[in-house]
């Protein structure tokens, strides 16, 4: 189950600002429903949950077997949304150490995310002797961070197994018919799955491009998704008002919005729970931040971060609002211990669960956030496992169709993204940039 509260945040702008949303939402949710909005090609995440069969899961753990069977390591290529989600929902699962100890499945290593010499050398030195496969993930086929990492990767990885073993371990994930993942995929004769055209990066975390390396990391993808089928129904537009977090969520962020917040700060107390930060923010961010509008999606870690990050939060400029992700319940238990000489002083923990000392922290920090001026919106899981990060990432994904909307804006769209993919072209001197290129020098 996934709680909102949001009394600590309509204790600033009045439960009436939020409640004056309930109309533009339902109208934003019937848009969203019937397909009216702007960005109507790109709904196909909202019913994707109810739509996975089991046998789309069995195929997708049929392959994941496949590469748990002939790996040790698989290296998942992808950048933006299509590596942020699978990364979110394998660190939150996994064990924090695990990557040190012994397992039954392979290690999950994330490239084609950055153009790092170095990051992709250490990467390559590691693989030699080790037997590793890779899902190249890319929706357009063509991002250069992946592609190029691909390159890399394929010719090693045939090198190491020879060209027939190295088809049984290298996946793509990619569209039906365009892209030079695609026609490589096809050419090569790789297992493939297809994301829909309907459904863009960043909310595609509940197809192949989150599920397979999810499965492969050895995690539940039918309970997953059996938790964002849930949200999907607790968000439906049958839910009123009220009840319906991600309605909730959305009238709260754009009200808090409109009263000069501009920036939302995503906090969990749970170190696991980091890179679900880092979706969120591309979530976010690529849907709301365009036409000179959006809350500045950041994150932080507590209570790392409020040694850090404490002080900005807590008195710099007043255009901050805070989201916290709580969870009720930890997988562990862990109590501190007495200690007859109590030369830490620590003696008045004694016996207690290190969870209710961050409980405490937690709390402690709520309250002085919000007599520091930053409004306060609260959302507690029952616990971190694969049935709950599905209800989170599904509550999240309608939350940010819903909000954008309200903002006004295409949530579903991403053209900034391109401009720097044309300057690096023209840079480079990519075939077909020759004017680009020639204007670009001029102004260098
Ligand atoms: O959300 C988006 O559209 C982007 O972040 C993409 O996911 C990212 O650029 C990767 O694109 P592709 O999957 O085409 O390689």
């Amino acid at each position: 189950m996934v709680t909102l509260d949001i009394t600590k945040a309509s204790q600033f702008v009045g439960d009436a600002a939020i409640n004056a949303f309930e109309g533009e939402v339902a109208k934003a949710q019937q848009a969203l429903e019937d397909g009216t909005c702007p960005g109507n090609d790109f709904l196909g995440w909202m019913h994707l949950p109810s739509s996975i069969t089991p046998e789309f899961i069995s195929e997708i753990n049929a392959c994941a077997k496949t590469l748990q069977e002939n790996c040790d390591a698989v290296v998942v290529a992808g950048i933006g949304g299509s590596y942020l989600g699978a990364r979110m929902v394998i660190d939150a699962l996994s064990n924090t150490f695990g990557w040190l100890q012994d397992s039954k499945y392979p290690r999950i290593l994330f490239a084609g995310n950055n153009i790092g010499e170095d990051y992709l050398s250490e990467l390559i030195g590691y693989l030699k002797g080790v037997r590793f496969g890779i899902i190249n993930i890319s929706k357009s086929g063509t991002t250069t961070e992946t592609a190029l990492t691909f390159r890399l990767l394929k010719t090693m990885c045939e090198e190491q197994r020879g060209k027939e073993e190295a088809r049984k371990v290298i996946v793509a994930v990619t569209d039906a018919k365009r892209g030079a993942a695609r026609t490589t995929a096809d050419k090569e004769g790789y297992v493939s799955f297809v994301i829909p055209d309907n459904v863009g990066g960043r909310f595609s975390v509940l197809t192949p491009v989150g599920l397979l390396p999810i499965a492969v990391a050895g995690f539940d993808i039918a309970a997953l998704v059996k938790g964002a089928r849930e949200m999907e129904e607790q968000t439906s537009l049958e839910v009123p008002f009220r009840q319906n977090p991600a309605a909730l969520y959305a009238a709260t962020r754009n009200a808090l919005y409109q009263s000069g917040k501009k920036i939302e700060i995503l906090a969990n107390y749970q170190p696991k729970l980091h890179n679900v930060g880092e979706w969120w923010k591309q979530l976010y961010g690529e849907s709301e931040g365009k036409d000179g509008k959006g809350i500045f999606p950041a994150s932080v870690d507590l209570t790392t971060d409020l040694h850090s990050m404490g002080q900005w939060i807590q008195d710099g400029e007043r255009t901050i609002f805070e989201t916290v992700l709580s969870v009720a319940q930890p997988n562990y238990e862990l109590r501190v211990p007495a200690d007859k000489e109590n030369l830490d002083g620590l003696n008045f923990l004694a016996g207690k669960h290190v969870d209710e000392v961050n409980k405490m922290a937690e709390l402690g920090t709520q309250l002085a956030h919000v007599d520091g001026g930053v409004p306060n919106i609260k959302f507690t899981i029952d616990r971190i496992d694969e049935y709950h990060i599905g209800q989170l990432i599904y509550m999240f994904e309608k939350g940010c169709g819903i909000s954008g909307l309200l903002l006004k804006v295409n949530p579903f769209d991403q053209p900034g993204v391109e401009a720097y993919k044309k300057n690096m072209f023209a840079l480079l001197g990519k075939p077909g940039y020759e004017k680009e290129t020639e204007s670009i020098k001029a102004r260098l």
